[in-house]
């Protein structure tokens, strides 16, 4: 019986240097210190030796678990101590090294121009409405006369939701909006997305940017909207532009005009960004038709009101000679990172 204490001695000291780690030694001790351990085992055999045995016996077995204990003890001591040297070490951060760049965001740079014109007009007295990009068909179509049949529908392709609802094609379509909410005198701008069924191309897209113009008052006229379009056209490219008004159709203006500006890429020489003409379209604009207004419940006999609806992609092109709109939409960061 004597000799298996030694024996256990040994093995012990075997499995003690094979642990390597905190938790090999704590396994270690559960092992032989634990209830089912090897030293309980032998505790258990008191009970079969003699009385003159017995003495000897159970100091022996009680001195190597006092002697295992203590070297786990120290063992364990000493392993965690290496261990986390180990981990500062790991962790240890070199505050010399240079710091890590973090990527700066930036606004998109139709948001940016959108926030420049709409700078613009704030300046010139007017005031921001939203409209939905929702819409029913009475708001983007019927209301402005476009009667269901009227072929002027064909102008701008349309996805319909459902066949009341649909993504606006402009944002003429808050128009009737801001008129059923305010009474005159109404000056607003309505910065937002329009939507059409379109295929895209280098100079169309199914998602596009508009400020719209609202102005609505006593004795308004074509030369208000003249003087209007002139001054921020001014304001907007920072000099006086050279501007030419257009006669054109929108069923919900009359009369209906387009505003072109001289080319800012060849000064009216002709050139492809132009398509040689020397023009190019900024807005699509005019006086607010009479049934329009009614439909708004505003007096046609007593107030007049001018209307644009401007497209801020086109904006963007100009200033930066950019010939894709589709770059707008694409996501491409050498692109983005451009325009700060
Ligand atoms: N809604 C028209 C378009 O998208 C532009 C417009 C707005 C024309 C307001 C006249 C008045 O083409």
């Amino acid at each position: 019986m004597i000799e298996k204490i030694g024996l256990l001695e040994e093995q012990f000291h075997v499995e003690l240097k094979c642990a390597k780690s905190s938790k090999d030694i704590e396994a270690l001790r559960i092992r032989y210190l634990g209830r089912k351990g090897p030293i309980q085992d032998l505790m258990l055999h008191l009970k079969d030796l003699s009385a003159d045995e017995k003495p000897l016996f159970g100091k022996k077995v009680n001195d190597l678990k006092e002697k295992i204990a203590y070297l786990i003890e120290e063992q364990t001591t000493h392993l965690l101590k290496l261990e986390q040297a180990s981990r500062l070490e790991e962790e240890k951060i070199d505050i010399a090294l240079p710091g890590e760049c973090n990527f700066l965001g930036r606004k998109h740079i139709i948001t940016q121009i959108l926030d420049e014109v709409i700078d613009i007009f704030l300046g010139m007295g007017f005031t921001v409405q939203y409209g939905p990009d929702i819409d029913t068909d009475y708001y983007n179509f019927e209301g402005l006369n476009f009667p269901l049949d009227h072929p002027a529908r064909e102008m701008q392709d349309t996805f319909y939701l459902t066949p009341q609802y649909l993504l606006r094609t402009h944002t003429s379509n808050t128009q009737l909006h801001v008129m059923e909410k305010y009474s005159p005198p109404i000056r607003i701008i309505i910065p937002g997305t329009s939507f059409r069924n379109e295929t895209i191309s280098a100079r169309s897209h199914v998602l596009f940017h508009q400020i719209e113009g609202v102005y609505i008052d006593k004795n308004v006229t074509f030369a208000d909207l003249f003087a209007t379009i002139n001054e921020f056209l001014a304001k907007l490219f920072k000099r006086e532009v050279e501007t030419r008004f257009r006669p054109s159709f929108f069923p919900f203006t009359e009369p209906s005009l387009e505003v072109d500006i001289r080319c800012t890429s060849c000064e009216g020489e002709g050139c492809r960004l132009c398509k040689y003409s020397g023009w190019l379209e900024i807005t699509g604009a005019g006086m607010i038709h009479p049934q329009v207004l009614k439909n708004g419940n505003i007096d046609p006999e007593e107030y007049s009101g001018y209307a644009w609806g401007m497209g801020i992609e086109r904006l963007a092109l100009l200033r930066y000679g950019i010939n894709d709109i589709r770059r707008f939409t694409e996501n491409d960061m050498r692109f983005l990172e451009q325009f700060n």
